[in-house]
Formats: C-alpha cells, structure tokens, sequence
C-alpha cells in the first residue's frame, strides 16, 4: 500500500505546479473500487488477456480508444456511445470512422463486471485500465491508474473531429492540440511513443511515398530502404488506401522505445511521427528515449495518467453507465 499511496502523492504535485486541473485530479483514488468491486483489475485483464490471446492488435487499438476518448471532453467514456436519441457517436466522426476498434472487449468486460458488481464500475474507468492492461501485455510499462471516473452523458462528434490530432498536421499545430488539454510538448514526445505498436492505412501516409507536398517526389526524410518497403505494402493506387501497414515496422507488436530509433533513422511512419525530429526539444527527447528504454517507460507511465486525467466527471457528475454503448 505504501508505494501506491507515494504514486499518487507524486502525480499529484508534479500536476500542482504544471496545470490546473489538480483538483480533479487528486479527486481519483487507486483504492477506488477496492471495496465495492474487488475484482475488478482481475476481470479487466482476463478480458484484455483474451482479446490479445486471439489478436495482438488489439492492445494497440485499445490504447488507442483510451486517448481518443480523452482528447475529445475529456475521458468520459463519450466515445464509446452509440448513434441513438440525442446522440451522434463520436464512433463515426473522420479519425474514428472505419479506424477505431476494440469496442466489442470493452462490451465484454463491462458484461462481466455486471455480473460480478452490478451498476458499480464506469465504462470510463474500464477503458482507462483496460490500456494500462494493453501496455503491461504488449510487454512495456505496469501503470498504477486511478480510478472514480464517471460517464459523461454526451458526446460530441464535432469535438472528435476538431480535437483529435491529424497525422497530416505540422509539429506546432498537434502540440496545440495537446497544450490545450493541459498536456506538455515532452507529453506530445512521450505519448506519440504509443505508436510502437499497432497500424495505419496507407492513404494516412501514402503522400509521403509519392508525391509529397505535391513536388512530385517521396519526403525526403524517408530512408531509402523504408520507403521502398513501404511502396510495396502501399503501392501509387487507390485500391492500395486501406492496406494496413506497422506503425513501428521492427518490433510491430513489442512495447518498446524502438520508435524513437526508427525516428532517429528517417523510419517514423506518419508525418506526424517524423515531426518530431523538426524540432530540436522534441528531437532531443527523441535521441534521450532512444538510448533509455526504462526512461520511456517511467515517462510514459506519468504521461499517461496525466492523460487519464483529462477533464474527468467525479462525485455527482455524470453517471455510472449500465452499457457503454447506451445512456442508462
Ligand atoms: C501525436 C498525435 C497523433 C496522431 C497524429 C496520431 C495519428 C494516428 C493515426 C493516423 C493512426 C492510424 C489510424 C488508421 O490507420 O486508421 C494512429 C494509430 C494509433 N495511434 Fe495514434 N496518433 C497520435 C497520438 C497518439 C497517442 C497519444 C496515442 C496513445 C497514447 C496513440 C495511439 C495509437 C495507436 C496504439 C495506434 C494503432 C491502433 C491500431 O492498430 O488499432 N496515438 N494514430
Ligand atoms: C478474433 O480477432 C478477429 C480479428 O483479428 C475478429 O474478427 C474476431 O471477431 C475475434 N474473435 C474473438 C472471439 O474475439
Ligand atoms: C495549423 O493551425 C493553423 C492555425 O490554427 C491553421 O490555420 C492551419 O490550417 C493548420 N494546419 C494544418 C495543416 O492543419
Ligand atoms: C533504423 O533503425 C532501426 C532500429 O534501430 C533498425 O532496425 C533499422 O534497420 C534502421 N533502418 C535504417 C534504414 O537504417
Ligand atoms: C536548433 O538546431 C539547429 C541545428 O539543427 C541549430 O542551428 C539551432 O541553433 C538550434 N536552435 C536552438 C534554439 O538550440
């Protein structure tokens, strides 16, 4: 109990002095639940464990959702809202639509968690853990994640096309993005390490390869051999847009800092992840988490509960969805 209690303390000063969204922050407990759903690490991770046994994509996608949810009105389960009365789903909003996956395990685990604690756990909370479960699996970081987070009662598909970043946008335009959630430019370098797992369709970096800011030619921050790797997976068609190619195309399913070094070496598949090395703090993380992988690891277990953090329902806000899919 005692290492967990100075987690928390930590997360707690390291927001005080950066953002102001401490209050609620130190609203979330990691006891939480520890009394009205015992449980409840034990289920999420058998379902995330299950899910991976039969696709290992599947941690990518999950982590995915998690920050989507987060960046959009902060982590209130909004995105995993379906079309209904009075709501239009965040699900089919441009980033989201064709892309986002991984909601049927969210589904399954909240099945379970009704069985074993009915009305009780968030479906907020269950995504939250469910990606903290995602990177421990997928071999990185094991991160304390607190918990209390309710249910938001809407969702905003316009916010989820604004706010979620474009892998097409300059480095200052996804730092924005990111600055105004309270997050940091090294939050940006951290989290972008996500894409250590998990894919993207081709049409998302296809520019690149062929005609890059229509000069004609492929962006000539591509390594040689990369961009001829990628233009067989992905190649000058229209049929080719959907193809799915490894967002770390070395260590593809492996939670580890390998992203920096394709970064370092003209790998990084989106525009967006090579933007990182067109600036020289951010570059300079880059070159930082390349040579220490456990630096990474305990950066991005900060990052990510600052993250989880994000504009969060406590107390009386909100509610404690009985489907994730539904308003109760
Ligand atoms: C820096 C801004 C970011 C941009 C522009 C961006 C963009 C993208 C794009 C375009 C894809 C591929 C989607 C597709 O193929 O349909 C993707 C996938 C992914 N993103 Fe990001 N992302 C960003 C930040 C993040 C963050 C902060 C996280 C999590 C902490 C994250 C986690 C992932 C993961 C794990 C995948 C793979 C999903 C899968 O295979 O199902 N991304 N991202
Ligand atoms: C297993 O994964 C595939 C996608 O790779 C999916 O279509 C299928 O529904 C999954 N099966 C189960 C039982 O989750
Ligand atoms: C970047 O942000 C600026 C200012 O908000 C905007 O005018 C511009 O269109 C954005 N660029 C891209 C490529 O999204
Ligand atoms: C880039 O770095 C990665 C990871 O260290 C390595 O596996 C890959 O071969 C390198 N590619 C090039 C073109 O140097
Ligand atoms: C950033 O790096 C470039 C070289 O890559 C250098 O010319 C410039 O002085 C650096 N700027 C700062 C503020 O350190």
């Amino acid at each position: 109990m005692e290492p967990i209690v100075f987690f928390q303390r930590l997360v707690c000063t390291v927001l005080l002095v950066t953002a102001p969204m401490v209050m609620v922050t130190c609203q979330l407990d990691y006891m939480y639940y520890v009394r009205s759903c015992p449980n409840l690490a034990r289920i999420v991770r058998y379902g995330v464990a299950s899910a991976l046994s039969n696709d290992t994509r599947m941690a990518a996608s999950l982590l995915r959702l998690h920050f989507h949810d987060c960046i959009v009105n902060g982590c209130d389960g909004s995105l995993l809202l379906d079309d209904n009365d009075g709501i239009k789903s965040e699900k089919n909003a441009l980033p989201n639509q064709n892309s986002a996956r991984g909601f049927e395990v969210i589904d399954s685990i909240k099945a379970n968690l009704e069985k074993a604690c009915p009305s009780t756990v968030s479906c907020s909370d269950i995504l939250a853990l469910a990606s903290r479960d995602a990177v421990y699996l997928a071999g990185g970081p094991f991160v304390p994640m607190p918990l209390g987070r309710r249910d938001g009662r809407s969702a905003s598909i316009d916010g989820a096309n604004r706010q979620i970043p474009s892998p097409f946008e300059p480095l200052d335009n996804l730092t924005a993005k990111f600055t105004s959630k309270g997050l940091s430019l090294k939050d940006v370098v951290v989290l972008s390490g996500a894409h250590t797992i998990g894919f993207a369709q081709c049409f998302l970096f296809k520019s690149r390869l062929f005609n890059f800011g229509g000069s004609g030619k492929p962006d000539p921050t591509l390594s040689e051999s990369f961009l001829q790797s990628l233009q067989t997976q992905c190649p000058n068609q229209d049929s080719s847009d959907t193809n799915l190619a490894p967002l770390d195309g070395v260590t593809t399913t492996r939670f580890d800092n390998v992203y920096y070094r394709n970064l370092l070496n003209g790998s990084g598949l989106l525009g967006s992840d090579q933007a990182l090395m067109t600036d020289n703090t951010t570059s300079s993380l880059v070159l930082y988490y390349s040579q220490y992988p456990y630096a990474f690891y305990r950066d991005f277990g900060v990052s990510l509960v600052k993250m989880a953090n994000i504009g969060v329902l406590t107390g009386s806000d909100g509610e404690i969805r009985k489907s994730c899919r539904l308003l109760n």
